[in-house]
């Protein structure tokens, strides 16, 4: 029928022991395994980060979620016609991004229901849904825990072809753009599961986590940036592409991990038309102006030399 998800991302990085604990910090919830690699689980979507070795931080692999092997059937066709060479094993279907070389996984798996989860009560003028009591998001007291996996921002020297590989190739539907910049496509209802950038080195930029909602973000990253200010790197703010409240936080290998809330969703791909954004409006509507470190992350020079070079 289609693809649904984006279900999980691998991430390989120099120090995962250190990495892991950052994002259990994040609010996953995982375990060391015997091989060192690590699983991290979200609360709706069970296991989707997995952390392993890799003397440069990067995207091993990410797999995006299907209902049928018809699916596969299709993407494979699709893939031939580009000239991907792609491996078929029963419900999974593995192909690697020409440019980036991040391995794509489809697998037939169930789609993802999430609980609803009740509005917050927000007052406004001639609107009063919360009376006689404190906010919800001053009196929560539990950490915050991620929903589910969002997207991936990946940074790619061919933008072009990093954008027919998912879009031709797999399926990814187009939800808007960046001139000059990249595309913002998804696999799922959500606004995008993956964004290709321009960049001068193939790196990845972020993995995205949904939170409740913006009390929620905020929370989440205060948390992280009690004792780690180092870990600050963008919010809170709102984007224009998306519409999603983001807080961009940095780990210790030196990407960045985003809480999401409020992400444009579309149901219907006739209701949606695409838009190209120009400058700053591709970045963000509100919020303070992005570091110069958001688009070219510190490391960027040493991971075009190859040199490692954790950011911690
Ligand atoms: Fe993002």
């Amino acid at each position: 029928m289609a693809l649904h998800q984006m279900s999980q991302v691998v991430i390989g990085v120099p120090n995962v022991e250190e990495t892991a604990r950052y994002y259990t910090d994040f609010g996953l919830t995982g375990a060391r395994e015997q091989s060192g690699d690590w699983g991290l689980r979200t609360l709706d979507g069970g296991e989707q980060l997995r952390l392993v070795y890799s003397p440069l931080r990067r995207l091993v692999e990410l797999t995006i979620g299907v209902d049928d092997r018809d699916d596969l059937d299709r993407v494979a066709h699709q893939l031939a016609a580009l000239g991907v060479p792609a491996t078929r094993d029963g419900d999974r279907l593995s192909a690697v991004e020409p440019v980036t070389r991040a391995r794509a996984v489809l697998a037939v798996v169930p789609r993802l229901t999430q609980a609803e989860v009740p509005a917050t009560r927000y007052n406004g003028p001639g609107r009063l849904e919360r009376v006689s009591e404190r906010a919800p998001g001053v009196l929560r007291m539990a950490p915050v825990r991620p929903r589910k996996l969002g997207h991936v921002v990946l940074g790619t020297t061919d933008v072009a072809t990093t954008e027919r590989f998912f879009l031709d190739g797999l399926g990814f539907k187009l939800s808007d753009r960046i001139a000059g910049a990249g595309a913002f496509m998804r696999c799922s209802t959500d606004h995008h599961n993956v964004l290709a950038l321009a960049a001068p080195v193939n790196f990845l930029h972020h993995t995205s986590w949904q939170v409740d909602d913006v009390d929620e973000v905020g929370r989440g990253a205060t948390a992280m940036l009690e004792d780690h200010p180092e870990r600050h790197i963008w919010g809170l703010g709102r984007h224009h592409a998306g519409s999603n409240f983001f807080w961009y936080l940095k780990d210790p290998a030196g990407n960045f991990s985003e809480y999401y809330s409020d992400l444009d969703c579309v149901l219907d791909d006739q209701l949606w038309t695409p838009e190209t954004f120009e400058g700053s409006r591709g970045l963000f509507n509100w919020g303070p102006p992005p570091p110069p470190s958001f688009l070219n992350p510190d490391d960027l020079a040493a991971l075009m030399v190859g040199a490692h070079s954790p950011s911690s």
